[in-house]
């Protein structure tokens, strides 16, 4: 059979108004807004002649507090990652993908498409005890790609809220949901223990019940099974429907404070050269986590579904290398960490691949924001969100595919103003921070980059070790072509050298700080003394009280002892909800009685 049908995985359609665009967008430097207007109208031209294709499989992998440094894409010889490096070659490497720096605002910020200030997910996480999440009139991307047909699963983490059942995945448009609610849980017993309250409890689910099958089991593992079989499922049915897959690593975030860092023996085994028994666990977890990917792409190649799938992995937010649920994670030579206004809090080491791009083997320098990859991959299948959901994030399909990098992004990383007040805040190449969390403890640049002594030995044939993975010989099959994978590592990897600026300290608790962020990525020459006065900073400082004016209030709300997962045997749940039941029994019971009472009198 034969069909003609005008796709928009072939270039030549859109290419002509795309040259010309690309032409204009330098001239359109200083104005986003109406380039903006110009891509959008040609993501729809796109959209209108991709109608009769099939829409692609998305695959998300999200690594949880993974530092910049720690997948070897980045140069590092300590532990490698031949798996997630393999992908990163073969695709294209997201060199500044800018995520939240904690973990329930970038998650908020990935599944709406907009800023955390937007929808009051700007501070702090949801630690379990506390009673809020998600606000229920947030779509989310799971809705979005529901009602557009696709199957929708999230396996592993969801930390978006679970007080109450409404806040939960599958009620949050995923069809499917294993893995767990809250924060983090035990990589064998998928336990969650709130150590200052002393409250301890299981947390691990299938959509809304509870399952104790995995206890035993290594979850890294756990929840790579779970979507190889989602994977495979999906393959042997045969069906049109596309696949939307998240799949929420727990890895390698700690594990209870009582015993963080946890490692299958024969994963562990390879790092023997690795001295410090920390950092040997690290090493060990995040190994794994790269085993996972491997394992996703050959299930996507065992059935057939590469050809038409978008694959990305990214990390939700730096590494914390230092302090509360610290790893030994490094976001070298990067500044900061996890939870902390720098580039090592928000920079993720990430990469996509898809047989749609122009230019897979190439290294992306476009900034992207985590919330636009809503309205991106929306794109690429062909959906337009409703223009009434007001979505922070930018449509940058076109550019990812045709590899141009001239968007002008404008970024609010962080506008906190609870208990230590920060913002940082981006646009184009200026950043400016003001304030910082911790009193400034993760303000300096505190990951290391090893390289004598305890470098992976077989960092010496690492070309033939990523050529050998699988993941590599798949991706060839399906888009073959010559990839420079040393030059590719050397374009990846960031290097702080003295900007011509000077070292000029920031000392962002006293005044505010401005980096040009393209020449200085490592945060070490101050520009704010001489711009302050400037109309590049008084713009900019405008535009961020702007922002700060029209924030949505936080969430947050104090933490609530009846939680306690001991009232729910044992389970952390939906405690708003469950005490709301108990109440209608006793109503019911009451009810009962005074029947029966009355129909005793009655006799
Ligand atoms: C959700 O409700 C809150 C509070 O009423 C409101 O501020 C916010 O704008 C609403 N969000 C959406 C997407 O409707
Ligand atoms: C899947 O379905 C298509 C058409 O619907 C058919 O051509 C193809 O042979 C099927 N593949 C398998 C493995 O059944
Ligand atoms: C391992 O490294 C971490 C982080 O640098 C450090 O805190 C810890 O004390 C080290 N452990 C040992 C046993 O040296
Ligand atoms: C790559 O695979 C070949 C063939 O299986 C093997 O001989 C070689 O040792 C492998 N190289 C690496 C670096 O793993
Ligand atoms: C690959 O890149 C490296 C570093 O940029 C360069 O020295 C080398 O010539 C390139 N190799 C090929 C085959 O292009
Ligand atoms: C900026 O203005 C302040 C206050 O008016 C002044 O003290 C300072 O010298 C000015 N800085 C520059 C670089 O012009």
């Amino acid at each position: 059979m034969f069909t003609f049908k005008v796709d928009s995985r072939s270039s030549s359609g859109p290419l002509l108004p795309l040259q010309s665009l690309m032409a204009m967008s330098a001239h359109l430097r200083d104005n986003g807004s109406i380039f903006w207007l110009l891509t959008i109208g040609l993501a729809g031209f796109i959209t209108l002649s991709s109608a009769a294709s099939d829409k692609p499989n998305i695959i998300i992998i999200m690594a949880d507090d993974l530092g910049f440094d720690d997948v070897s894409f980045r140069g590092s010889n300590n532990f490698l990652t031949p798996n997630i490096d393999a992908l990163a070659y073969s695709g294209v490497i997201l060199n500044n993908l800018y995520t939240a720096p904690m973990c329930t605002p970038s998650r908020a910020a990935l599944l709406t498409g907009k800023y955390p200030i937007n929808t009051g997910m700007q501070h702090f996480v949801i630690v379990n005890d506390q009673p809020w999440g998600l606000p229920l009139n947030e779509t989310t991307m799971a809705d979005i790609f529901k009602e557009n047909g696709f199957r929708t699963s999230l396996i592993g983490k969801w930390h978006l809220g679970m007080s109450q059942r409404n806040f939960t995945p599958t009620e949050r448009g995923f069809d499917h949901h294993l893995g767990y609610l809250g924060a983090y849980v035990d990589y064998y017993d998928q336990n969650y223990k709130q150590m200052s309250k002393g409250y301890h409890g299981h947390d691990f689910r299938e959509n809304l019940k509870s399952t104790h099958d995995q206890v035993g089991h290594y979850v890294t593992d756990v929840l790579t099974d779970a979507a190889v079989q989602e994977i495979d499922d999906h393959g042997s049915k045969n069906s049109t429907q596309p696949l939307f897959l998240l799949l929420s690593h727990l890895a390698p975030h700690a594990a209870n404070e009582d015993n963080p860092m946890q490692a299958p023996e024969d994963e562990l085994a390879q790092f023997g050269y690795i001295l410090n028994e920390t950092h040997r666990y690290y090493a060990a977890m995040v190994s794994r986590l790269d085993r996972s990917v491997g394992r996703v792409i050959e299930a996507l190649g065992r059935q057939d579904m590469l050809q038409n799938s978008i694959v990305l992995f990214m990390s939700d937010n730096g590494g914390p290398t230092q302090g509360e649920h610290s790893t030994t994670a490094s976001n070298y030579p990067l500044r900061g960490q996890k939870n902390s206004p720098w580039e090592g809090g928000l920079r993720s080491s990430a990469a996509i691949w898809s047989t749609e791009f122009e230019r897979l083997g190439s290294v992306w320098k476009q900034q992207i924001y985590i919330g636009d990859l809503l309205p991106t991959l929306a794109a690429a299948a062909g959906i337009s969100p409703d223009p009434e959901l007001h979505l922070d994030g930018l449509n940058l399909w076109s550019a990812l595919k045709y590899g141009y990098e001239s968007v002008e992004r404008e970024i609010v990383h962080v506008i906190d103003e609870v208990e230590e007040p920060h913002l940082s805040y981006m646009r184009g190449k200026w950043k400016v921070i003001s304030g910082t969390t911790s009193n400034g403890i993760y303000d300096g640049w505190l990951g290391e980059r090893v390289t004598s002594g305890e470098v992976n030995p077989r960092s010496e044939v690492y070309d033939d070790l990523i050529r050998n993975t699988s993941v590599w010989q798949l991706l060839q099959q399906v888009s073959s072509g010559k990839r420079n994978i040393t030059g590719l590592r050397k374009q990846a990897s960031v290097e702080c050298v003295e900007p011509s600026t000077g070292i000029r300290p920031c000392l962002p608790q006293l005044a505010p700080c401005l980096f040009d962020i393209e020449a200085d990525p490592c945060e070490q020459s101050n520009l704010y003394e001489e711009y302050r006065n400037s109309t590049v900073f008084l713009e900019l400082w405008q535009r961020i009280q702007q922002f700060a004016r029209n924030a949505h209030p936080p969430n947050n709300k104090p933490a609530d002892p009846k939680c306690d997962p001991r009232l729910y045997r044992n389970e952390w749940t939906w405690w708003q909800d469950e005490k709301a039941s108990t109440a209608a029994q006793m109503i019911h019971f009451s009810w009962l009685l005074m029947g029966t009472l009355y129909s005793l009198t009655m006799i």
